[in-house]
């Protein structure tokens, strides 16, 4: 079985599937691995650490395409890589089918059988396998970042002979993955922190960071997977209200709210951040999914009432390296579910396996997105 790594083509998109590391642990399991020419470069992988690991160098991207059993991506196939694609090809990587049921669709009719990492059950034995964590952990850790480098002023208390500076306030809008290391992060530079979720099961984990944990009522607006729900109107007035109140004290916000397959909620109006002190900065970690503060614009970094707001996109490519490394493990840990004596075997009775799988015999068959397509 051959196992291609084409070059990611996104724009921007600086990471890779699999790291030379990672290799090696397929081709001890009997797995040809071909890697595009230059497709590591850009997370600072070279040619020569992979040739070393055991893969072959393949320049010509029609040929890795066409010779490959299973590809193993970072994003979805564009338009133009779709063509290349082959039917009855098997295709791993964070196909988004949720946020981009049309991509499900073509490869649907393409004929691919494909898996996608963001579906994987949060289950305790898929953890291995959940890009979904592991990006979410890169991006709360680079949103503070991203904040640090903007505010005009110290994350931690200063007490110097010029004066004591106190420490800097910032609020977290959605305590998930992502949330919760941006706590931590910005506990560790010294900050003040609060955050705000729907699901109550968050106020433990808030807590024990150190930060205050805030909540609409005490009741937890979440499903049956443990994901947040979409508040009633009445609910959200009462938020953006709490939210308002929390945000005039605050020096920075960070922003990760989500609820899957829908537009992320707006959870910062413009007149909140009218009223917030010149200065502050917001870093809006939802901005791929239209962000949670009106006034985000995706991919730019705009400047009201005194306030900036940050809207980048693919966070974790700004870390290509860690990035890659993380995510080679999850996508190599999927495919080893998958193989038996070296060749792809899907137990398509394993829920991992049920829950990831995309596309299956010219059909759509993950639930979700089957549903957003009917
Ligand atoms: P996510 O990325 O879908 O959403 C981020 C956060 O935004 C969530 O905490 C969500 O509750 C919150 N949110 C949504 N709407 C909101 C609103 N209107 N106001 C305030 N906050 C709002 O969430 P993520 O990080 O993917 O986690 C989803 C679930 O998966 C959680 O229950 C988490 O504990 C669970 N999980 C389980 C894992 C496991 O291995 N067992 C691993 C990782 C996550």
């Amino acid at each position: 079985m051959i196992v291609g790594v084409p070059k990611e083509t996104a724009p921007g998109e600086r990471r890779v599937a699999l790291v030379p590391e990672g290799v090696g642990k397929l081709t001890a399991a009997g797995i040809e691995v071909h890697v595009e020419r230059g497709a590591g470069e850009r997370a600072f992988f070279t040619e020569a650490a992979y040739a070393e690991a055991g893969a072959r160098i393949v320049a010509d991207t029609g040929n890795l395409y066409s010779k490959s059993d299973v590809l193993l991506k970072v994003q979805a196939p564009s338009t133009e890589e779709m063509p290349m694609v082959a039917r009855g090809i098997a295709l791993i990587g964070m196909l988004q089918p949720l946020a981009h049921p049309g991509v499900a669709q073509a490869l649907a009719l393409g004929g691919v059988l494909s898996f996608s990492l963001d579906t994987v059950p949060r289950i305790a034995r898929a953890q291995a396998m959940d890009a979904l964590t592991s990006m979410s952990s890169l991006t709360g850790y680079r949103g503070v970042l991203l904040v640090a480098g903007t505010l005009p002023r110290f994350f931690p208390l200063m007490m110097t002979a010029a004066g004591t500076m106190p420490p800097a306030k910032g609020l977290v809008l959605g305590a998930g993955v992502a949330g919760l290391q941006s706590i931590a992060t910005a506990r560790r530079l010294g900050a003040v922190m609060a955050a705000f979720d729907v699901r109550l099961a968050a106020k433990e984990d808030v807590e024990s960071l150190g930060a205050t944990f805030v909540a609409v009522d005490e009741s937890s607006h979440e499903d049956a997977g443990g994901y947040a729900t979409v508040l009633t109107e009445e609910k959200r007035r009462q938020e953006l209200e709490l939210i308002r109140e929390h945000a005039r004290q605050s020096d920075f916000i960070i922003c990760t709210a989500l609820i899957p397959g829908r537009a992320a909620p707006k959870l910062i109006t413009g007149e909140t951040v009218a009223e917030m002190r010149r200065g502050s900065v917001i870093v809006d970690l939802a901005a791929e999914m239209g962000g949670n503060c009106e006034l985000t614009q995706p991919g730019e970094e705009v400047e009201q009432h005194g306030v900036t707001v940050l809207g980048p996109l693919n966070v974790p490519s700004q870390m290509p390296l860690h990035a890659s490394q993380m995510y080679s493990r999850n996508i190599s840990s999927m495919l080893m579910l998958m193989v038996k004596d070296g060749e792809l075997q899907p137990d398509f009775d394993d829920a991992v396996v049920q829950g990831a799988c995309i596309t299956r015999d010219g059909a759509v068959v993950h639930a979700g997105t089957k549903a957003m397509l009917e």
